[in-house]
């Protein structure tokens, strides 16, 4: 007579289900598809200009011709939404190119639209690729004044809708930016653009890379009187909270893989479109350690890109996509 098994029959051998390939995928719970990555562009002006950036390899400076060719090729690989990042010719205290409608940026969003109209064209608002002084705001007296910033900003959005952008992602961290560039988009007809907020951004060393891309390293000071300080969560809370109100349509968190814990907090506790900012050090640091021979970089790139869309991510930006995009 066999043995009468008991419900505490343990261990329970969960070894069972990772026996094959199609067991493992019936159970696997979460998946990535190029359809969730955004991929960040950095323009130009000139025409054929394709200008490696020594610290992110595989990232180049575009001109608006090559920023389009760029597009196209990633809508290829699936992917359906481009983030661009403006080099102007000329910089100002003010930052004033930022709404300049014929500087780098307004150019291919328009250029973008024409050769592919159901592109997501997103466009970061900031002043600092824009400023002498590499700020993301007005500088008085040495200190980085909020309002004064906040009407800059909006300008710099308005041009951006004028110009065609589907989406605009304001990535200054100063107060109320949000509800002024939504009043000020709806008062201009733009009730349609809809607006991705950086809104828990930290203070992170991180963005090393990016500001040798977007030759927007401040020359005095850092950004610490306005991006969060990285022991902070419940901050997070509040910040997102108020882009929310203030009429965010997609909330961001930045940097993702040291922030894990803050993109799981902010998707449960408001359920909102969910997006995570993968920055530059974080693509550099896989790029170097890969180079170096060290470790494994699809895999490696995979498994972050993974971490990041289980926390709770419905999308990531990540310089990774077109790389990402083929390997899946
Ligand atoms: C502009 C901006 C930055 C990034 C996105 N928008 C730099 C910064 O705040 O210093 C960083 C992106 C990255 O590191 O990939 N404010
Ligand atoms: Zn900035």
């Amino acid at each position: 007579m066999p043995m009468t098994r008991t419900s505490l029959h343990l261990p329970r051998r969960h070894r069972r289900l990772r026996q094959s390939a199609g067991l493992r995928a019936l159970v696997r719970e979460t998946r990535l598809s190029p359809e969730m990555f955004i991929y960040p562009l950095f323009v130009c002006s000139g025409t054929g200009v394709r200008r490696d950036v020594p610290s992110m390899p595989g990232v180049f400076q575009l001109s608006v011709d090559e920023a389009v060719k760029e597009t196209m090729a990633a809508r290829g690989d699936g992917i359906p939404a481009v983030l661009l990042f403006g080099l102007p010719d000329r910089k100002d205290e003010i930052g004033s190119a930022a709404h300049d409608p014929h500087a780098p940026v307004q150019m291919a969003i328009r250029a973008i639209k024409d050769a592919s109209p159901d592109t997501v064209v997103m466009t970061d608002v900031c002043l600092c690729e824009y400023t002498s002084h590499g700020h993301c705001g007005i500088v008085e007296r040495g200190e980085i004044v909020n309002d004064a910033s906040v009407a800059e900003l909006v300008r710099a959005a308005v041009s951006h809708a004028e110009a065609g952008a589907d989406v605009v992602a304001p990535s200054d961290m100063m107060d109320g930016r949000v509800g002024a560039i939504r009043d000020a988009l709806d008062e201009g007809g733009f009730t349609q653009v809809a607006i991705m907020s950086y809104a828990a951004k930290y203070w992170s060393a991180l963005y090393g890379p990016f500001r040798d891309a977007a030759g927007s390293v401040p020359a005095f000071g850092d950004r610490r009187t306005h991006q969060m300080d990285p022991s902070n969560a419940d901050e997070a809370i509040r910040e997102v909270e108020q882009d929310i109100e203030e009429g965010a349509d997609i909330i961001m968190v930045k940097p993702a893989i040291t922030y894990l814990d803050v993109i799981a907090r902010v998707k449960g506790e408001f359920g909102y479109p969910t997006a995570a900012y993968h920055v530059s050090g974080e693509y550099s640091m896989i790029k170097a350690a890969a180079r170096n021979g060290w470790i494994d970089e699809p895999r490696v790139m995979l498994e972050t890109l993974t971490a990041i869309r289980r926390a709770g991510a419905d999308m990531i930006i990540t310089y990774y996509a077109r790389e990402a995009a083929r390997m899946l």
